[in-house]
């Protein structure tokens, strides 16, 4: 079986992501019946950890401990990646000892590095372009509470950023329209991509965009790395605040998604994130039944 590596959504099919997305719908049933599959026993994740985190960490982790494995954190700060030592290395080394190998860092280049010496399969736990697991557990979240996302009308409202950019990638894949609305300076680094799927349509106007939505979705002003540019870009970005006036243009049985940690006042409004059709904590729990599912698929191709 070729090695597979989960850098972008683009690494799998549609086919492939629909059927992660039914196993981890299972995973999450068993789950609730008190059932535990050992699906990973004797098996190690090696997490590299270049920003923060709260849910990816503990979802991959979780995953791993439930399954009967173990993941191991890895900080720059604390490995030798801080103190210079090449991607590359520090990927055949951990091929030697982990049966997977998750990374969270700043370039996408690292990852595809890092991926490139790899002898297992490398998983995009974000990067300043991508964040393919987060978007999988919004498409199993869309799915339990919606059906098949396929046909719908989603809106992006804010900064194309990472989550942005992963969205355009599973409107081609799994058949929805997107409509994106950012401010002019502030479009999607994949925008190029977008242009190519006819799905999607880039903008600058958050009522055009979250018009008669099937599901609006919005991210921080300022993600991780910006911290320094979040005074201008909250001037820059008030007008595309996710609020129930906007949400209001939206089809009457709407959701509204944010892969969180959120703020309220700026990117969404309290009303909306803690309203009923705000489907937040569940996309944060999916996290940790979609990535059980494609740790399954990535560690024990069938
Ligand atoms: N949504 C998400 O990836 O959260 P963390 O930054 O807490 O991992
Ligand atoms: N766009 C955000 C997502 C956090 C999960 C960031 O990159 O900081």
């Amino acid at each position: 079986m070729a090695l597979r590596h989960f850098l972008s959504l683009d690494d799998l099919s549609g086919d492939e992501i629909r059927a992660l997305l039914a196993r981890a719908l299972e995973l999450k049933r068993w789950r609730s019946a008190g059932r535990r599959p050992p699906l990973f026993q004797h098996k190690t994740l090696a997490m590299i950890f270049e920003k923060s985190s709260t849910r990816t960490r503990v979802s991959f982790e979780g995953a791993m401990a439930e399954g009967g494995g173990k993941a191991i954190f890895l900080s720059s700060q604390e490995s030798q990646l801080g103190r210079g030592e090449p991607p590359e290395d520090t990927a055949r080394v951990l091929s030697q000892m982990a049966d997977a190998i998750m990374v969270r860092t700043f370039a996408h280049e690292t990852v595809e590095r890092i991926a490139k010496c790899a002898s297992v399969p490398v998983i995009n736990g974000l990067t300043d372009t991508l964040h393919p697991c987060q978007v999988l557990a919004d498409l199993l979240t869309y799915l339990e509470h919606r059906g098949d996302i396929a046909g719908k009308r989603v809106a992006w409202v804010g900064d194309g950023n990472n989550m942005c950019n992963t969205f355009i990638s599973a409107a081609r894949l799994m058949n929805f329209e997107l409509r994106v609305a950012t401010p002019a300076a502030y479009p999607p680094s994949m925008a190029a991509q977008a242009g190519d799927a006819a799905r999607v349509t880039l903008g600058h106007d958050p009522k055009v965009a979250v018009r008669d939505a099937d599901l609006v979705v919005t991210d921080v002003w300022a993600s991780m790395g910006q911290e320094q540019e979040a005074d201008t870009r909250r001037e820059v970005f008030r007008p595309f605040q996710v609020s129930a006036e906007l949400m209001s243009l939206a089809a009457p049985t709407a959701l509204f998604m944010h892969c969180l940690p959120a703020h309220r006042g700026e990117e969404v409004t309290a009303e909306v994130i803690d309203h009923p059709a705000s489907v937040v904590w569940d996309e944060a729990g999916n996290r940790l039944h979609a990535q059980k599912a494609l740790l399954e698929f990535l560690l024990n191709p069938r």
